[in-house]
């Protein structure tokens, strides 16, 4: 089983009968060693005090944005980076449908939309509401989204009806949690190699050919890759954004393509190679050492040579042992071209998106992704979705390919 000790939890309570079982919880947590932070929302007061949650958590559990006594701001983007796993036990029908359509009128909500951690919902909820058809919309909208659902159990409910809309014991929810955990994709021990962002070609000192590539899908590769246990070597070019700074995290900065696969070949050991980065395919036959003058060409034509395809020549190079995902971009999804670069640059895994796609491909928070194989047993179209959750979907293929 794996241990829940050193992981930092973020429990949501919320305004349920079953929320006194959130005390109990909450000591099976901390008595795994786990960090424990509640974030009640109003409602789940009337249930339980905070005053018994904050002391079996031994840290003041968080109810609204700020402190009303000194102003201190509770900030949910920091919780929400902190946790490991971000838990709703008990969750009411109200509390899932904010989750599921992003309704951040609250803290917990907030947090919720803030967390990068696993997800773990435990409805509690008379047998109807359950059973309506806007809660189980909520719980396939938030599954979608990539969180688990712990389903209820049958019994006498508060209501005195029998039927199923429980909260499953603490003991239960920690089991559960700690088996799902279990058949997560772990990446402990292993080191990935990730290339980012676009590369400048140098035109002369002060221009460039590059491209539009933010850096935000290698970004979210790397962070996600962090969390499931791998060593990152990123090797990025001019990215708007970088990663969250790591022990288990190195960044090599570079400009050019040239520069880049210098540096993916300096990483003598990976085990996993993912090749994000948008790499201009063309360089500058004759960059210039001095900034070219308007005026002392009133025309100008720059010729291009081919830039190194360093995902190709990586491929040529890499062990039996090793594997490689490859993205494509094309401006129109066509399955049998992305299959061919595949085999061309040698990727066990490829992940193809479409500029036609809206909300996917360059400089968006979002992506669209098909994930093929190069043995056939991948074939996945998944919906738009955070980069964050792609990173996710992509990395969980690992088992597959190894
Ligand atoms: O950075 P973002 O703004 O978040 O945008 C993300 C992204 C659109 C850049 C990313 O999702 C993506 O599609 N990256 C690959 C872009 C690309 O160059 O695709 P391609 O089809 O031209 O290249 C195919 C593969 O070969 C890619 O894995 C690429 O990294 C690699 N390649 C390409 C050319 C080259 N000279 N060397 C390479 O290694």
């Amino acid at each position: 089983m794996p241990n829940l000790s050193g992981k930092h939890i973020v429990l949501g309570v919320t305004g349920s009968i079953a929320a006194y079982k959130a005390a109990s919880l909450i000591r099976l947590l901390v008595k795994a060693g786990a960090e424990v932070q509640v974030v009640m929302t109003a409602a789940a007061k009337e249930f339980i005090t905070p005053l018994t949650l904050s002391t079996l958590s031994g840290r003041p559990v968080l109810c609204d944005f700020f402190d009303h006594s000194d102003g201190t701001w509770h900030s949910h983007v920091e919780l929400g980076l902190w946790a490991d796993l971000f838990i709703v036990a008990p969750a009411t029908a109200s509390t899932m449908a904010k989750m599921a359509y992003g309704i951040a009128d609250n803290l917990l909500v907030t947090c919720y939309l803030a967390t990068r951690g696993r997800v773990y919902i435990a409805p509690a909820m008379d047998l109807d509401m359950y059973r309506h058809p806007s809660t189980i919309a909520s719980a396939a909208r938030l599954r979608e989204m990539g969180a688990t659902i712990l389903e209820a159990e049958e019994g006498e409910l508060a209501s005195h009806l029998i039927g199923k809309g429980r909260l499953p014991e603490p003991e239960e929810i920690v089991r559960r949690i700690e088996e799902d955990m279990d058949k997560a994709t772990t990446l402990t021990g292993k080191q990935l190699l990730i290339t980012s962002g676009p590369t400048y070609e140098r035109i002369d000192p002060v221009r460039f050919i590059g491209n539009y590539s933010s850096g935000r899908m290698g970004k979210a590769l790397a962070e996600q890759a962090i969390r499931m246990g791998a060593e990152v070597t990123l090797v990025t070019g001019p990215a708007q954004v970088l990663p969250t700074p790591h022990e288990r995290l190195r960044v090599i900065r570079v400009e050019s393509a040239d520069e880049m696969l210098e540096a993916c070949r300096s990483v003598t050991s990976y085990q996993i190679a993912i090749f994000c980065a948008a790499v201009a395919d063309y360089k500058v036959a004759h960059p210039e050492e001095q900034k070219v003058k308007r005026e002392s060409r009133p025309s100008m034509t720059i010729e291009l040579v081919p830039n190194p395809d360093i995902a190709a020549l990586m491929g040529k190079e890499k062990d039996k042992e090793q594997i490689h995902i490859g993205f494509a971009l094309e401006t129109h999804l066509d399955l049998e071209q992305v299959r061919d670069k595949m085999e061309r640059k040698s990727f066990d895994l490829i992940v193809a998106n479409t500029l036609e796609d809206e909300g996917a491909g360059f400089g968006t928070d979002t992506n669209r992704v098909t994930l093929l194989s190069r043995d056939g047993s991948i074939e996945r179209s998944l919906p738009l979705m955070d980069k964050e959750q792609v990173a996710l979907e992509i990395l969980n293929t690992l088992p597959q390919l190894s």
